[in-house]
């Protein structure tokens, strides 16, 4: 028999108001918000005002209360309410990445200590539900790797400068516009916020706990229109890619943007749309497509988590027990397009083997394979260009041997 939860609810923004309105309509669930903490008292909103409330403590104290559906973007006041909640007995349900991603393993220590869940299925790729089918699908599946499209705003942005001419800046206003950026925009366009999804993801595919400032992430804020008409004059399109992959006792992760061909199921992948590539040993290639963004899409991850706590549910965190010394590492070569001018100072000499190179506009481009700790560097300088190559190859410093997972 389900048990009939009554929720204290953090935020009554996008995401809040999208749960409140997917809750209402769901007949299954025996579920209520009981309170709503907000922070602005002068905001008009569309509930009666007798919901709210501006006292946190009315919800984390309140015994009635064993949900605490935290929908906050302040990350550092959100790890307080997880916090708080855990310890007063509350199960957790979350979709802020960012604090998720900075404090995971301490709040997997919290859970086992507490006994209490901590659920976030919403916090990566939106209503793609990919964290459970990892932890219970995958259970035993050997899993190689993990890529795709991580960020509905990118994705959203990408779209509407490719398929529709749009100016990049029109495209960032509609996707703030619509809900899918975050209220910092630059978290979405500097590869941030898929990067937060993707070192969640890689405690939950590979067992490994990875600090978020440890994973490289490589923007489409620098992408110019010489990138654009080189993607078209060769039929890619121009994704921003999140991937991981394990490689004997070590794991690799980065975000960067990267030429997508045809033949890549990543190409389709339109709009707010996100889409995950699940690499495993025996399964081979499975691909999880759902929108990324947006206030019901993620709004009915939440409430699926809602949901599974009304079961029990709880991660197990299964690959933790499987992940035998395994450790994150940046000692990768990574094939690339570099688009730079006369300001930087790039050479055939920064390349570990170096392809081809073509020059446009005052423009050159280089291609070939460079040290991933190189492009970090590179990514800070206004004047280069990075773009992965298609099915770019990766090869392992120590090893310099070909990966032979690829997007
Ligand atoms: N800003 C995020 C995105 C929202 O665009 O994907 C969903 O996490």
């Amino acid at each position: 028999m389900r048990k009939k939860i009554k929720i204290g609810l953090f935020g009554y923004g996008c995401v809040g108001q999208g749960l409140y309105q997917v809750l209402s309509k769901t007949n299954g669930l025996k579920a209520e918000i009981k309170k709503i903490c907000v922070k602005n008292r002068n905001k008009t909103r569309d509930l009666s005002s007798e919901i709210f409330t501006y006292d946190k403590n009315e919800i984390l104290f309140d015994p009635e209360i064993s949900v605490v559906v935290e929908l906050i973007d302040d990350a550092t006041a959100a790890f307080e309410i997880v916090k708080t909640a855990l310890k007063n007995g509350k199960a957790v349900v979350t979709a802020n990445k960012k604090m998720l991603a900075e404090n995971l393993e301490e709040i997997y220590q919290l859970q086992q200590h507490h006994g209490k869940p901590v659920l976030y299925e919403g916090a990566v790729c939106g209503s793609i539900p990919i964290l459970r089918n990892l932890e219970e699908y995958y259970d035993n599946d050997l899993l190689t790797g993990i890529e795709g499209i991580f960020n509905g705003s990118t994705n959203y942005i990408l779209t509407k400068v490719f398929d529709e001419k749009k100016s990049y800046k029109d495209a960032l206003r509609q996707a703030q516009e619509l809900g899918f950026a975050e209220t910092d925009p630059s978290l979405d366009v500097k590869g941030f916020d898929p990067k937060f999804k993707l070192a969640i993801a890689i405690a939950h595919t590979f067992g490994v706990f990875v600090k978020p400032e440890n994973i490289v992430n490589i923007g489409i804020d620098k992408l110019s229109d010489l990138d654009l008409k080189f993607a078209n004059e060769r039929g890619y399109a121009i994704k921003l890619i999140a991937r991981a992959f394990k490689k004997d006792n070590q794991v690799f992760g980065f975000v960067a943007p990267q030429f997508v061909e045809t033949s890549d199921p990543l190409y389709q992948i339109r709009n707010e749309y996100n889409a995950v590539q699940v690499h495993s040993a025996f399964a081979e290639k499975q691909l999880f497509v759902g929108k990324g963004a947006g206030s019901y899409p993620t709004g009915s991850a939440v409430l699926s988590d809602i949901s599974a706590l009304s079961y029990d549910y709880a991660y197990e965190y299964k690959k933790l027990n499987q992940a035998h010394d395994l450790t994150f590492s940046n000692e990768l070569v990574v094939e690339v397009f570099v688009r730079f001018d006369q300001r930087s100072d790039i050479s055939i000499n920064d390349f570990e083997e170096f392809y081809s190179g073509y020059a446009s506009q005052g423009q050159h481009y280089m291609q070939g394979l460079v040290e991933l700790e190189k492009l970090k560097a590179w990514a800070q300088n206004p004047s280069i260009g990075l773009i992965v190559a298609p099915q770019p190859q990766l090869q392992v410093i120590r090893q310099r041997e070909q990966v032979e997972f690829a997007a």
